[in-house]
């Protein structure tokens, strides 16, 4: 592959765009003089063909189906690393030491209590508040209790809202589930790791110490570990777009979980799993496929844009989902889930389109095993995304390179016209505005 520049000619006008190249090898044109040099500006929906940044996080070969964190293929973590131990790895860059992995964990465990007010906050939601809704609102309410988190040029200030984030977001989350059932929160419990505490925080009842299934931590752990970073997604992006204007975390941290909320992202769980439900039985699956074919609905749990092959995570997940229901019993739904992606990537529609299992095909059914509603599942994936968040506006809040966010656009409204008062408007004047 060439590194040299790659040339556009426009209306008379030929310009040179350097090439950069990653540590991986892909290849990218730098129009940053784009616009200056031609009037040209560029024109992606979805950014499909566009990278807003450099980055030294995450690496994903969609077409390999690679995933690695830093460098570490993400099947070696799950297998041995731990979500906090990830989650240092992301933020640090590289993996601790056994003393930073000890400090780190302390620090992140003395963080976990919320403010008594923000719990009232929280205890102000309607009983019927969906989890994820209440997560995003405290969030962000979060930077009313830390307005210091403002100064985000202040590297000890970035540092101590980090280690505050990770360690609060799951009682935020375990908060949210216990006030959607009408239960008392339950308070964290510091002499438990990390995700121990997290299911001590969801389910202890009347017992002085909550004590999960070994197999249980684990796979909900491993679980964590995968959906820890993803590079420039929808939500990521969302972060550092918010980042970019300097707002402090708290704010940038509820925006990209807002757009993590939405069922072609982190929504994505919860809707596989009523479509798995409104399936019913595996009897009715041709019937399902041939009315996605057609065009009625999706194939949730299916296709990425990244991956263009079976997503890496959702092979480990199926493993976990074995361990998992070695303890709670087998979860009716995996036979229904098992017997689609049979069919499915036996399909010539998603064969042709390149439609895999991604992450959210079967960590729905995990969550179900582990006995949590619909609503709690895109809430289980932004504790650990909370991570990957923090990762990646860290980058970019310190990298000299990056601006505010502000795309361009080609405006296809009006052209300059005079304002018609209220009197002279007549009803054939166009009601609204024709969007493209
Ligand atoms: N079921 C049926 N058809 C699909 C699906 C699907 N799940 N996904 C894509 N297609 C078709 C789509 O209709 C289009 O067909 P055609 O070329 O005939 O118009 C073609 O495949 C390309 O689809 P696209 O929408 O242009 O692809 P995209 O890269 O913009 O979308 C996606 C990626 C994840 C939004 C999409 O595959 C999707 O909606 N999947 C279902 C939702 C889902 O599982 N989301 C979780 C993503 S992984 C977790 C995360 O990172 O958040």
């Amino acid at each position: 592959m060439s590194d040299a520049p790659a040339k556009l000619s426009w209306d008379g006008t030929e310009i040179e765009l350097p090439i950069v190249r990653g540590s991986e090898n892909e290849c990218a044109a730098d129009i940053s003089k784009l616009r200056a040099q031609t009037g040209l500006i560029t024109l992606d929906y979805g950014f499909m063909n566009t990278g807003a940044t450099e980055s030294a996080i995450t690496f994903i070969d969609g077409d390999a189906g690679i995933l690695r964190y830093r460098g570490y293929p993400i099947e070696q973590l799950a297998a041995e690393s731990t979500y906090l131990e990830t989650a240092y790895l992301l933020i640090h860059g590289e993996l601790p030491t056994d003393d930073e992995l000890h400090a780190w964990s302390s620090d992140v465990t003395h963080h976990t209590f919320l403010h008594e007010n923000l719990k009232q906050l929280m205890e102000g939601f309607r009983y019927d508040a969906h989890p994820m809704g209440m997560l995003i609102s405290a969030v962000a309410a979060l930077s009313t209790f830390y307005p210091e988190a403002a100064n985000v040029d202040d590297e000890a200030t970035r540092t101590a809202q980090v280690v505050r984030l990770i360690a609060k977001v799951p009682t935020i989350a375990a908060f949210s589930y216990r006030h959607s059932r009408g239960l008392p929160y339950v308070y964290p419990d510091n002499e438990l790791g990390f995700t121990e505490n997290f299911l001590s925080m969801m389910f202890r009842m009347a017992e002085p110490r909550y004590s999960a299934e070994p197999a249980l931590i684990k796979a909900l752990d491993v679980l964590f570990i995968l959906h820890a970073d993803h590079e420039q997604n929808c939500s990521a992006n969302v972060m550092r777009s918010i980042g970019s204007s300097k707002a402090d975390p708290y704010s940038a941290l509820a925006g990209a979980a807002a757009a993590l909320y939405g069922p072609l992202h982190g929504g994505a769980n919860e809707a596989v799993l009523r479509m798995l439900a409104e399936i019913g039985d595996v009897k009715r699956i041709p019937d399902f496929i041939a009315r996605v074919k057609g065009g009625e609905g999706r194939l949730m749990g299916f296709g990425h844009r990244i991956y263009k092959n079976y997503d890496p995570r959702a092979k480990i997940i199926k493993e976990t989902a074995d361990a998992v229901f070695e303890v709670t019993g087998r979860n009716r739904l995996l036979d229904i889930a098992l017997e689609l992606e049979k069919i499915a990537l036996e399909d010539e529609y998603f064969v042709s389109r390149k439609l895999y299992p991604n992450v959210d095909f079967y960590s729905g059914i995990i969550y179900q095993a582990l006995g949590l509603p619909t609503a709690m599942f895109p809430v289980m994936f932004a504790i650990p995304r909370t991570a990957g968040w923090l990762a990646q506006w860290l980058e970019g809040v310190v990298d000299a390179e990056q601006k505010i966010a502000r795309p361009r656009q080609v405006y296809v409204g009006a052209d300059e016209r005079d304002y018609v008062g209220l009197s002279d408007r007549s009803p054939a004047q166009p009601q609204a505005l024709a969007l493209p």
